[in-house]
C-alpha cells in the first residue's frame, strides 16, 4: 500500500522522540486524557469506530479497552506507524477488536453507512480537502453517527503569519491548516447537525511550555543520547517557534463534532 515515492514523514526515529515527549503510543499531545476528551459524552461501548490516523495505536488501544468500542478500525498512511498500532493491540489482547489498515491519502475505502464513530486525533491536519474529508466522513457514518476529532487549526484563512510559516516550516510534516471557519462550513455542507467547535489553544499554549521545559531541562542529555543531538536542536526550534503562534492565537488546536442526522 506504500507508495515508494512518498516520503516517510512519521518513521522510527520520529515516532519514537513524539512517545518520549507525549507518552507511549501518543503521536500527539495530552496522553489518554485528551484523547478521551473528544469523545467526552459519547457512549462507545458495542460501537464500530473508524479512527483516522490512528498512529501508533494508543488511542485505539483506549477506544476499545476504556470506551468498550466493540471494533475499531485504525488507518494511516504510513508504515511504520501501523506496524507499531498493530503491536501495540496485540500487546493489550486486542487483535480481535483492532484492526490496523494501512491505507493510501485519499476517499476512505469503506461502504456507506458502516461506523457508529469516526474518530480522529490531530491527524486530519495532514489533508489538505477538509470539504472533501467531511463529505467522505458523513458517507461512511451511520444516521445518527458522530465525527468526534481533535485537530490543529489556523485562526484564518488567509496567508499564514511569518511566524506561522515559519512554525510550519519548522514541522516538515506537509500540514495544511484550515480555520474554525472553514471546518465550521465544511461540517455543515456536508450534512452534519450537532456542530461544535471547542478552541483547546489555551490548553496546549500551556502544555506545551511544559513539553519544552522537558526539551531544555534536566532530561536534555538522556534525549541528546537516544534519539540525536541535531534531532533535539531542531525539535527545541519547532517548540519555540510553535509556541510564538500558540501565545498569539493563530495556531489553534479545536476538538470537533458533527451528528449525521437519523
Ligand atoms: C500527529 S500524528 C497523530 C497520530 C494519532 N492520532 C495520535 O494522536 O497519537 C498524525 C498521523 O496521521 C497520519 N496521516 C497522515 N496523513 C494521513 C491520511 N491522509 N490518512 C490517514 N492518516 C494520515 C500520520 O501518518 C500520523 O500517524
Amino acid at each position: 500500500m506504500s507508495d515508494p515515492e512518498r516520503e516517510l514523514l512519521y518513521d522510527d526515529a520520529h515516532i519514537s522522540f513524539l512517545e518520549d515527549i507525549w507518552g507511549e503510543g501518543f503521536l500527539s499531545p495530552g496522553g489518554a486524557e485528551e484523547a478521551l476528551r473528544v469523545v467526552e459524552g459519547l457512549d462507545l461501548r458495542g460501537k464500530r469506530v473508524l479512527d483516522i490516523g490512528c498512529g501508533s495505536g494508543a488511542i485505539a488501544v483506549l477506544l476499545a479497552r476504556d470506551m468498550g468500542a466493540a471494533e475499531v478500525v485504525g488507518i494511516d498512511v504510513e508504515p511504520d506507524v501501523c506496524a507499531a498500532a498493530e503491536r501495540r493491540a496485540a500487546k493489550a489482547g486486542l487483535s480481535d477488536r483492532i484492526t490496523v489498515r494501512e491505507v493510501a491519502p485519499g476517499p476512505l475505502a469503506f461502504d456507506d453507512d458502516s461506523f457508529d464513530v469516526v474518530y480522529s486525533k490531530d491527524s486530519i491536519i495532514h489533508i489538505p480537502d477538509k470539504e472533501a474529508l467531511c463529505r467522505d466522513v458523513y458517507r461512511v457514518l451511520k444516521p445518527g453517527g458522530w465525527f468526534a476529532a481533535s485537530d490543529w487549526l489556523m485562526s484564518h484563512d488567509g496567508p499564514p503569519s511569518p511566524e506561522m510559516e515559519a512554525y510550519i516550516k519548522a514541522e516538515d510534516l506537509d500540514f495544511a491548516m484550515a480555520s474554525p471557519t472553514r471546518y465550521e462550513r465544511a461540517l455543515k455542507d456536508a450534512g452534519f447537525d450537532q456542530i461544535g467547535l471547542r478552541n483547546r489553544n489555551p490548553w496546549y499554549r500551556e502544555v506545551a511550555q511544559r513539553e519544552l521545559a522537558t526539551l531544555t531541562g534536566p532530561d536534555r542529555d538522556r534525549l541528546d543520547r537516544d534519539h540525536g543531538a541535531d534531532f533535539i536542536a531542531d525539535q527545541e526550534t519547532t517548540w519555540r517557534t510553535m509556541i510564538r503562534v500558540l501565545v498569539s492565537g493563530e495556531h489553534c488546536p479545536q476538538h470537533l463534532r458533527g451528528q449525521k442526522p437519523l
